[in-house]
Protein backbone atom coordinates (compact mmCIF):
# COMPACT_ATOMS: atom_id res chain seq x y z
CA UNK A 1 0.00 0.00 0.00
CA UNK A 2 1.09 3.31 -0.58
CA UNK A 3 2.26 5.64 2.13
CA UNK A 4 2.39 9.48 1.77
CA UNK A 5 4.19 11.58 3.48
CA UNK A 6 3.32 14.70 5.70
CA UNK A 7 6.17 16.84 3.79
CA UNK A 8 5.63 15.73 0.64
CA UNK A 9 2.69 17.55 -1.88
CA UNK A 10 -0.09 14.88 -2.55
CA UNK A 11 0.18 12.58 -5.24
CA UNK A 12 -2.85 10.81 -7.32
CA UNK A 13 -2.18 7.68 -8.73
CA UNK A 14 -5.03 5.82 -10.21
CA UNK A 15 -5.34 2.43 -12.30
CA UNK A 16 -6.97 4.45 -14.96
CA UNK A 17 -4.84 7.00 -16.25
CA UNK A 18 -8.43 9.04 -18.22
CA UNK A 19 -9.85 9.35 -14.60
CA UNK A 20 -6.82 10.44 -12.98
CA UNK A 21 -6.06 13.31 -15.29
CA UNK A 22 -9.90 14.74 -15.06
CA UNK A 23 -9.36 14.51 -11.27
CA UNK A 24 -6.44 16.32 -10.85
CA UNK A 25 -7.91 19.20 -13.40
CA UNK A 26 -10.79 19.43 -11.24
CA UNK A 27 -8.48 19.61 -8.02
CA UNK A 28 -6.00 21.94 -9.69
CA UNK A 29 -7.85 25.33 -8.49
CA UNK A 30 -6.47 23.68 -5.00
CA UNK A 31 -3.06 24.06 -6.05
CA UNK A 32 -1.64 27.15 -5.04
CA UNK A 33 1.14 28.64 -7.79
CA UNK A 34 4.25 30.24 -7.05
CA UNK A 35 2.75 33.34 -8.52
CA UNK A 36 0.36 33.11 -5.91
CA UNK A 37 2.12 31.94 -3.31
CA UNK A 38 3.97 35.50 -3.84
CA UNK A 39 0.54 37.38 -4.53
CA UNK A 40 -0.66 36.40 -0.92
CA UNK A 41 2.69 37.22 0.74
CA UNK A 42 2.72 40.55 -0.89
CA UNK A 43 -1.47 41.56 0.10
CA UNK A 44 -0.48 39.99 3.43
CA UNK A 45 2.07 42.76 3.95
CA UNK A 46 -0.15 45.14 2.32
CA UNK A 47 -2.65 44.33 4.57
CA UNK A 48 -0.60 45.20 7.62
CA UNK A 49 0.31 48.06 6.56
CA UNK A 50 -2.60 49.52 6.41
CA UNK A 51 -4.17 47.79 9.07
CA UNK A 52 -1.62 49.88 11.37
CA UNK A 53 -1.83 52.96 10.00
CA UNK A 54 -3.15 56.28 11.08
CA UNK A 55 -5.40 57.17 8.49
CA UNK A 56 -5.45 54.23 5.56
CA UNK A 57 -6.58 54.84 1.99
CA UNK A 58 -8.94 52.11 2.42
CA UNK A 59 -10.07 49.51 5.07
CA UNK A 60 -7.67 46.85 5.69
CA UNK A 61 -9.19 43.35 5.70
CA UNK A 62 -6.52 42.85 9.06
CA UNK A 63 -7.68 44.66 12.56
CA UNK A 64 -3.87 44.54 13.89
CA UNK A 65 -5.16 45.30 17.48
CA UNK A 66 -3.26 46.34 19.95
CA UNK A 67 -3.49 44.68 22.86
CA UNK A 68 -2.02 46.91 25.54
CA UNK A 69 -0.34 44.26 27.04
CA UNK A 70 2.47 45.31 29.03
CA UNK A 71 4.72 43.31 30.36
CA UNK A 72 5.48 39.96 30.48
CA UNK A 73 5.89 37.28 33.35
CA UNK A 74 9.26 38.60 35.14
CA UNK A 75 9.96 36.04 37.89
CA UNK A 76 8.72 38.52 40.79
CA UNK A 77 4.79 37.28 40.52
CA UNK A 78 3.45 35.53 43.45
CA UNK A 79 0.10 34.69 44.48
CA UNK A 80 -3.41 33.03 43.28
CA UNK A 81 -5.05 34.10 39.78
CA UNK A 82 -7.89 32.81 38.20
CA UNK A 83 -9.06 32.73 33.82
CA UNK A 84 -11.70 31.93 31.77
CA UNK A 85 -10.98 30.98 28.40
CA UNK A 86 -13.70 31.16 26.04
CA UNK A 87 -13.60 30.79 22.29
CA UNK A 88 -15.13 27.29 21.47
CA UNK A 89 -17.56 24.92 22.24
CA UNK A 90 -15.51 23.89 25.39
CA UNK A 91 -15.10 26.61 28.14
CA UNK A 92 -12.26 26.48 30.98
CA UNK A 93 -12.11 27.69 33.61
CA UNK A 94 -8.74 28.09 35.75
CA UNK A 95 -6.88 28.42 39.17
CA UNK A 96 -3.27 29.53 39.12
CA UNK A 97 -0.86 29.18 41.61
CA UNK A 98 2.20 31.42 41.17
CA UNK A 99 5.46 31.49 43.38
CA UNK A 100 8.48 33.76 42.22
CA UNK A 101 6.85 34.11 38.43
CA UNK A 102 6.45 29.96 38.46
CA UNK A 103 2.94 28.03 38.21
CA UNK A 104 3.25 25.83 41.23
CA UNK A 105 -0.38 24.55 40.69
CA UNK A 106 -2.97 23.95 38.19
CA UNK A 107 -6.19 23.40 37.71
CA UNK A 108 -8.55 23.51 34.40
CA UNK A 109 -12.06 22.41 34.11
CA UNK A 110 -13.97 22.25 31.42
CA UNK A 111 -17.56 22.96 30.51
CA UNK A 112 -19.30 22.80 27.44
CA UNK A 113 -21.24 25.83 25.93
CA UNK A 114 -24.71 24.45 24.50
CA UNK A 115 -25.98 25.81 21.95
CA UNK A 116 -28.53 27.81 22.95
CA UNK A 117 -26.12 29.92 24.77
CA UNK A 118 -23.90 30.75 21.93
CA UNK A 119 -26.59 31.67 19.99
CA UNK A 120 -29.04 33.46 22.45
CA UNK A 121 -28.98 36.84 24.24
CA UNK A 122 -25.35 37.76 25.52
CA UNK A 123 -26.67 38.38 28.82
CA UNK A 124 -27.47 34.78 29.33
CA UNK A 125 -24.41 33.73 27.80
CA UNK A 126 -22.26 36.05 30.25
CA UNK A 127 -24.50 34.64 33.19
CA UNK A 128 -23.51 31.15 32.27
CA UNK A 129 -19.93 31.96 32.28
CA UNK A 130 -20.60 33.41 35.44
CA UNK A 131 -22.30 30.52 37.17
CA UNK A 132 -19.17 27.85 35.80
CA UNK A 133 -17.08 30.27 37.97
CA UNK A 134 -18.85 30.03 40.76
CA UNK A 135 -19.44 25.86 40.23
CA UNK A 136 -15.90 25.68 39.42
CA UNK A 137 -15.02 27.93 42.92
CA UNK A 138 -17.16 25.57 45.15
CA UNK A 139 -16.62 22.50 43.68
CA UNK A 140 -12.43 23.07 43.69
CA UNK A 141 -12.97 24.55 47.67
CA UNK A 142 -11.11 27.76 46.49
CA UNK A 143 -11.31 29.78 49.42
CA UNK A 144 -13.00 32.83 48.95
CA UNK A 145 -13.40 34.78 52.16
CA UNK A 146 -11.78 38.51 52.31
CA UNK A 147 -10.04 38.10 49.07
CA UNK A 148 -10.40 39.34 45.84
CA UNK A 149 -8.98 36.85 43.06
CA UNK A 150 -7.70 38.65 39.92
CA UNK A 151 -9.44 37.00 36.39
CA UNK A 152 -7.89 37.17 33.18
CA UNK A 153 -10.69 36.73 30.42
CA UNK A 154 -9.68 35.04 27.28
CA UNK A 155 -11.83 35.91 24.60
CA UNK A 156 -11.39 34.65 21.35
CA UNK A 157 -12.74 37.09 19.21
CA UNK A 158 -12.17 40.28 17.41
CA UNK A 159 -12.18 42.66 19.81
CA UNK A 160 -10.98 46.59 19.91
CA UNK A 161 -9.17 46.88 22.59
CA UNK A 162 -9.13 50.41 24.72
CA UNK A 163 -7.22 49.30 27.35
CA UNK A 164 -5.92 45.92 29.19
CA UNK A 165 -9.53 45.70 30.50
CA UNK A 166 -11.88 46.94 27.97
CA UNK A 167 -12.37 44.73 24.78
CA UNK A 168 -15.40 46.06 22.41
CA UNK A 169 -16.69 43.03 20.33
CA UNK A 170 -16.18 43.43 16.77
CA UNK A 171 -17.75 40.48 15.30
CA UNK A 172 -18.63 36.97 16.33
CA UNK A 173 -17.01 34.21 14.17
CA UNK A 174 -17.27 30.49 14.76
CA UNK A 175 -20.05 29.08 16.55
CA UNK A 176 -21.13 32.04 18.25
CA UNK A 177 -23.90 34.80 17.48
CA UNK A 178 -25.86 35.60 20.49
CA UNK A 179 -27.52 39.28 20.46
CA UNK A 180 -26.59 42.80 22.26
CA UNK A 181 -22.91 42.12 22.71
CA UNK A 182 -21.33 43.82 19.09
CA UNK A 183 -19.33 47.05 20.37
CA UNK A 184 -20.22 45.86 24.14
CA UNK A 185 -17.20 45.34 26.29
CA UNK A 186 -16.89 42.08 27.23
CA UNK A 187 -15.16 42.75 30.61
CA UNK A 188 -18.43 44.95 31.63
CA UNK A 189 -20.77 42.30 30.69
CA UNK A 190 -18.87 39.35 33.22
CA UNK A 191 -18.55 42.18 35.43
CA UNK A 192 -22.47 42.68 35.60
CA UNK A 193 -22.79 39.04 35.78
CA UNK A 194 -20.60 38.05 38.35
CA UNK A 195 -22.33 41.13 40.41
CA UNK A 196 -26.02 39.53 39.50
CA UNK A 197 -24.97 36.30 41.16
CA UNK A 198 -23.67 38.21 44.60
CA UNK A 199 -21.70 35.13 45.32
CA UNK A 200 -17.75 35.81 43.81
CA UNK A 201 -15.63 38.45 44.81
CA UNK A 202 -13.86 38.39 41.45
CA UNK A 203 -12.37 41.33 39.55
CA UNK A 204 -11.44 41.14 35.32
CA UNK A 205 -8.30 42.54 35.51
CA UNK A 206 -7.63 41.68 31.72
CA UNK A 207 -8.82 40.68 28.85
CA UNK A 208 -7.20 38.92 25.40
CA UNK A 209 -7.25 37.00 22.66
CA UNK A 210 -6.26 33.05 22.70
CA UNK A 211 -3.32 34.00 20.37
CA UNK A 212 -2.13 36.60 22.80
CA UNK A 213 -2.58 34.12 25.87
CA UNK A 214 -0.52 31.44 23.77
CA UNK A 215 2.29 33.77 23.25
CA UNK A 216 2.20 35.40 26.75
CA UNK A 217 1.87 31.12 27.90
CA UNK A 218 4.96 31.17 24.99
CA UNK A 219 7.11 33.46 26.22
CA UNK A 220 6.92 31.74 29.83
CA UNK A 221 8.14 28.41 28.42
CA UNK A 222 10.50 30.17 26.21
CA UNK A 223 11.73 33.87 26.40
CA UNK A 224 12.55 33.92 22.84
CA UNK A 225 8.77 33.28 22.22
CA UNK A 226 7.76 36.25 19.22
CA UNK A 227 4.61 34.76 17.96
CA UNK A 228 1.66 33.39 19.27
CA UNK A 229 -1.01 31.36 17.42
CA UNK A 230 -4.05 29.06 17.64
CA UNK A 231 -4.91 26.49 14.78
CA UNK A 232 -7.78 25.16 16.45
CA UNK A 233 -11.61 25.22 14.99
CA UNK A 234 -10.54 29.04 14.14
CA UNK A 235 -7.30 30.63 13.18
CA UNK A 236 -5.58 33.48 13.72
CA UNK A 237 -2.00 34.84 15.09
CA UNK A 238 -0.32 37.53 16.72
CA UNK A 239 3.24 38.99 17.33
CA UNK A 240 5.68 41.26 18.62
CA UNK A 241 5.42 44.61 16.89
CA UNK A 242 7.20 47.85 17.63
CA UNK A 243 5.41 50.14 18.93
CA UNK A 244 7.10 52.78 16.16
CA UNK A 245 5.27 50.71 13.62
CA UNK A 246 2.08 50.99 14.68
CA UNK A 247 1.05 54.43 13.41
CA UNK A 248 -2.53 54.32 14.52
CA UNK A 249 -1.84 54.06 18.24
CA UNK A 250 -1.84 57.70 19.28
CA UNK A 251 0.31 59.67 21.94
CA UNK A 252 3.53 58.80 23.21
CA UNK A 253 4.42 55.43 24.47
CA UNK A 254 7.17 54.31 27.15
CA UNK A 255 7.53 50.77 25.59
CA UNK A 256 9.31 49.65 22.66
CA UNK A 257 7.58 46.77 21.82
CA UNK A 258 4.11 45.67 21.99
CA UNK A 259 1.81 42.30 21.30
CA UNK A 260 -0.45 43.02 18.45
CA UNK A 261 -3.31 40.61 17.46
CA UNK A 262 -3.64 40.35 13.45
CA UNK A 263 -6.80 38.88 13.60
CA UNK A 264 -6.07 36.55 9.85
CA UNK A 265 -8.63 34.70 10.18
CA UNK A 266 -10.93 37.98 8.49
CA UNK A 267 -7.48 37.94 5.92
CA UNK A 268 -9.49 38.65 2.57
CA UNK A 269 -12.81 39.23 4.07
CA UNK A 270 -12.74 42.74 1.42
CA UNK A 271 -11.95 40.67 -1.84
CA UNK A 272 -7.70 40.69 -1.65
CA UNK A 273 -7.64 36.98 -1.69
CA UNK A 274 -10.49 36.31 -4.26
CA UNK A 275 -7.53 35.33 -6.37
CA UNK A 276 -7.19 31.85 -4.59
CA UNK A 277 -10.73 31.65 -3.75
CA UNK A 278 -12.29 28.58 -5.52
CA UNK A 279 -15.87 27.85 -5.60
CA UNK A 280 -16.17 25.38 -2.80
CA UNK A 281 -14.11 28.23 -0.40
CA UNK A 282 -17.67 29.98 -1.74
CA UNK A 283 -19.89 26.80 -0.68
CA UNK A 284 -18.52 26.42 2.67
CA UNK A 285 -18.85 30.02 3.11
CA UNK A 286 -22.27 30.04 2.26
CA UNK A 287 -23.21 27.39 4.53
CA UNK A 288 -21.66 28.93 7.04
CA UNK A 289 -23.50 30.68 10.72
CA UNK A 290 -21.63 34.00 9.52
CA UNK A 291 -21.51 34.25 5.67
CA UNK A 292 -19.14 36.60 4.17
CA UNK A 293 -17.12 37.02 6.72
CA UNK A 294 -13.60 35.19 7.89
CA UNK A 295 -12.81 34.38 4.63
CA UNK A 296 -8.96 32.76 5.45
CA UNK A 297 -9.63 30.86 8.61
CA UNK A 298 -12.63 29.17 6.25
CA UNK A 299 -9.86 28.32 3.41
CA UNK A 300 -8.77 25.22 6.63
CA UNK A 301 -9.97 25.92 10.18
CA UNK A 302 -10.61 23.02 12.18
CA UNK A 303 -14.00 24.17 12.15
CA UNK A 304 -14.46 24.46 8.01
CA UNK A 305 -12.08 21.94 6.51
CA UNK A 306 -14.37 18.93 7.09
CA UNK A 307 -16.81 20.68 4.64
CA UNK A 308 -14.63 22.49 2.36
CA UNK A 309 -13.19 18.19 1.63
CA UNK A 310 -16.93 16.99 1.39
CA UNK A 311 -17.58 20.05 -1.44
CA UNK A 312 -15.00 19.00 -2.99
CA UNK A 313 -15.77 14.99 -3.04
CA UNK A 314 -19.52 16.14 -3.96
CA UNK A 315 -17.69 17.52 -7.38
CA UNK A 316 -15.63 14.63 -8.05
CA UNK A 317 -18.59 12.67 -7.78
CA UNK A 318 -21.08 15.04 -9.78
CA UNK A 319 -18.48 14.55 -12.63
CA UNK A 320 -18.73 11.27 -12.27
CA UNK A 321 -14.98 10.52 -11.36
CA UNK A 322 -15.64 9.57 -7.93
CA UNK A 323 -18.32 6.88 -6.57
CA UNK A 324 -19.70 6.52 -10.09
CA UNK A 325 -21.41 9.69 -9.52
CA UNK A 326 -23.00 8.68 -6.35
CA UNK A 327 -23.46 10.84 -3.60
CA UNK A 328 -24.37 8.65 -0.82
CA UNK A 329 -27.01 8.73 1.75
CA UNK A 330 -26.64 6.72 4.62
CA UNK A 331 -26.81 6.83 8.39
CA UNK A 332 -24.29 9.54 8.18
CA UNK A 333 -25.62 11.64 5.72
CA UNK A 334 -24.60 12.12 2.48
CA UNK A 335 -22.26 14.17 0.41
CA UNK A 336 -24.58 17.06 -0.14
CA UNK A 337 -25.22 17.08 3.55
CA UNK A 338 -22.87 20.22 5.55
CA UNK A 339 -21.49 18.52 8.74
CA UNK A 340 -21.42 14.88 7.61
CA UNK A 341 -17.55 14.98 7.75
CA UNK A 342 -15.68 16.49 10.34
CA UNK A 343 -11.88 17.57 10.45
CA UNK A 344 -11.35 14.71 12.33
CA UNK A 345 -12.20 12.52 9.79
CA UNK A 346 -9.66 14.19 7.82
CA UNK A 347 -6.86 13.94 10.36
CA UNK A 348 -7.53 10.11 10.63
CA UNK A 349 -7.79 9.90 6.81
CA UNK A 350 -4.36 11.36 6.42
CA UNK A 351 -2.67 10.00 9.57
CA UNK A 352 -3.46 6.55 7.85
CA UNK A 353 -2.36 7.34 4.76
CA UNK A 354 1.18 8.24 6.33
CA UNK A 355 1.27 4.85 7.80
CA UNK A 356 -0.39 2.87 4.08
CA UNK A 357 -3.61 2.10 5.35
CA UNK A 358 -7.05 2.83 3.87
CA UNK A 359 -9.28 1.74 6.54
CA UNK A 360 -10.52 4.72 8.39
CA UNK A 361 -11.06 6.35 4.78
CA UNK A 362 -13.20 3.65 3.55
CA UNK A 363 -15.52 3.71 7.25
CA UNK A 364 -15.90 7.35 6.34
CA UNK A 365 -17.31 7.23 2.97
CA UNK A 366 -19.51 4.17 3.78
CA UNK A 367 -20.66 6.13 6.84
CA UNK A 368 -21.98 8.39 3.77
CA UNK A 369 -23.46 5.37 2.22
CA UNK A 370 -20.89 5.32 -0.64
CA UNK A 371 -19.49 2.51 -1.90
CA UNK A 372 -15.79 3.18 -2.94
CA UNK A 373 -13.43 1.16 -5.49
CA UNK A 374 -9.58 1.38 -4.69
CA UNK A 375 -9.84 4.28 -7.10
CA UNK A 376 -12.28 5.88 -4.77
CA UNK A 377 -10.35 5.44 -2.01
CA UNK A 378 -7.21 6.93 -3.72
CA UNK A 379 -9.15 10.03 -4.57
CA UNK A 380 -10.79 10.20 -1.26
CA UNK A 381 -6.85 10.50 0.29
CA UNK A 382 -5.20 12.30 -2.20
CA UNK A 383 -8.21 15.06 -1.90
CA UNK A 384 -7.37 15.53 2.20
CA UNK A 385 -4.25 15.65 1.59
CA UNK A 386 -4.62 18.28 -1.25
CA UNK A 387 -7.20 20.58 1.29
CA UNK A 388 -4.77 19.81 4.22
CA UNK A 389 -1.92 21.04 2.17
CA UNK A 390 -3.51 24.48 1.39
CA UNK A 391 -3.91 24.93 4.35
CA UNK A 392 -0.29 24.65 5.35
CA UNK A 393 1.17 26.54 2.67
CA UNK A 394 -1.51 29.37 4.05
CA UNK A 395 -0.42 29.63 7.19
CA UNK A 396 3.39 29.24 6.48
CA UNK A 397 3.17 31.98 4.28
CA UNK A 398 1.72 34.40 6.79
CA UNK A 399 4.49 33.35 9.22
CA UNK A 400 7.34 33.60 7.20
CA UNK A 401 6.50 37.33 6.54
CA UNK A 402 5.87 37.72 10.07
CA UNK A 403 9.40 36.07 10.66
CA UNK A 404 10.89 38.24 7.81
CA UNK A 405 9.27 41.20 9.93
CA UNK A 406 10.61 40.77 13.19
CA UNK A 407 14.13 39.99 12.00
CA UNK A 408 15.37 38.38 15.37
CA UNK A 409 18.03 36.14 15.62
CA UNK A 410 15.23 33.43 16.70
CA UNK A 411 11.76 33.48 16.89
CA UNK A 412 9.55 30.86 18.96
CA UNK A 413 6.27 30.69 17.54
CA UNK A 414 4.18 29.44 20.07
CA UNK A 415 1.07 27.38 18.99
CA UNK A 416 -2.36 25.70 20.78
CA UNK A 417 -5.30 24.13 18.79
CA UNK A 418 -6.96 20.82 18.34
CA UNK A 419 -5.53 21.23 14.50
CA UNK A 420 -2.17 21.51 15.02
CA UNK A 421 -2.38 19.36 17.79
CA UNK A 422 -4.19 16.14 15.64
CA UNK A 423 -3.86 16.77 12.43
CA UNK A 424 -0.91 14.87 11.30
CA UNK A 425 0.50 16.76 8.43
CA UNK A 426 0.30 20.74 9.96
CA UNK A 427 3.36 20.22 12.40
CA UNK A 428 5.56 18.81 10.19
CA UNK A 429 4.97 20.35 6.71
CA UNK A 430 5.43 23.76 9.00
CA UNK A 431 8.53 23.07 9.82
CA UNK A 432 9.76 21.97 6.48
CA UNK A 433 7.61 24.95 4.66
CA UNK A 434 8.54 28.18 6.93
CA UNK A 435 12.38 27.05 6.61
CA UNK A 436 11.83 27.44 2.91
CA UNK A 437 9.55 30.47 3.16
CA UNK A 438 11.72 32.41 5.44
CA UNK A 439 15.41 31.01 5.18
CA UNK A 440 17.98 32.41 7.54
CA UNK A 441 15.40 33.14 10.43
CA UNK A 442 15.83 30.13 13.00
CA UNK A 443 12.58 29.57 14.41
CA UNK A 444 11.15 26.75 16.75
CA UNK A 445 7.50 26.00 16.84
CA UNK A 446 6.59 24.93 20.44
CA UNK A 447 3.13 23.94 21.80
CA UNK A 448 2.12 25.01 24.39
CA UNK A 449 -1.15 23.41 25.30
CA UNK A 450 -4.15 25.44 27.34
CA UNK A 451 -1.61 28.28 27.05
CA UNK A 452 -4.55 30.06 25.93
CA UNK A 453 -5.80 30.22 29.15
CA UNK A 454 -2.78 29.75 31.20
CA UNK A 455 -1.49 32.55 29.49
CA UNK A 456 -4.57 34.98 30.91
CA UNK A 457 -3.94 34.11 34.06
CA UNK A 458 -0.53 35.11 34.09
CA UNK A 459 -1.59 38.52 32.31
CA UNK A 460 -4.07 38.72 35.47
CA UNK A 461 -0.67 38.15 37.53
CA UNK A 462 1.93 40.54 35.45
CA UNK A 463 -1.41 43.40 35.75
CA UNK A 464 -1.32 42.83 39.43
CA UNK A 465 2.24 42.98 39.86
CA UNK A 466 2.16 46.32 38.02
CA UNK A 467 -0.82 47.84 39.95
CA UNK A 468 0.85 47.39 43.21
CA UNK A 469 4.00 48.88 41.95
CA UNK A 470 2.42 51.88 40.75
C1 LIG B 1 -11.30 34.67 16.19
C2 LIG B 1 -9.95 35.00 16.77
C3 LIG B 1 -9.36 33.79 17.42
C4 LIG B 1 -9.34 32.61 16.47
C5 LIG B 1 -8.82 31.35 17.10
C6 LIG B 1 -11.19 33.47 15.28
O1 LIG B 1 -12.44 33.09 14.79
O2 LIG B 1 -11.80 35.77 15.49
O3 LIG B 1 -10.05 36.08 17.68
O4 LIG B 1 -8.06 34.09 17.84
O5 LIG B 1 -10.65 32.37 16.00
O6 LIG B 1 -9.62 30.93 18.15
Amino acid sequence: MNKASPTSEPKLTLSDPDRQQKALDILSPLVLTKTQKERVKEVFIEEMKLGLAASPERKSSLLMENTFIPELVNGTESGEYMALDLGGTNFRVIYVQLKDGKIEEEIIDYYHVPEDKRLGPGTELFDFLAYCISDFVHKRNLNLTGRTYQLGFTFSFPMTQKSLNIGLLVSWTKSFNCSGVLGEDAVQMLTDAINRRGDLDITVSAILNDTTGTLVMGSYLDPRCGIGMILGTGCNGCYVEKVSRIEKWPGKHSEAEVIVDIEWGAFGDNGVLDFIRTKWDRAVDDQSLLVHSYTFEKYFAGKYLGDLYREVLLTLAKSGVFCEGNVGGGEGGSLTKHGSITTKDISAIESEHFHGGRDDVKKVLERLGLKPDEDDLSIAQHVAGVVSYRGVVLVCLLIGVLLDRMEREHCTIAIDGSLFQHHPRFRPLMDKLISELAPGRPFDLRLASDGSGLGSALTAAVADRLQKKS
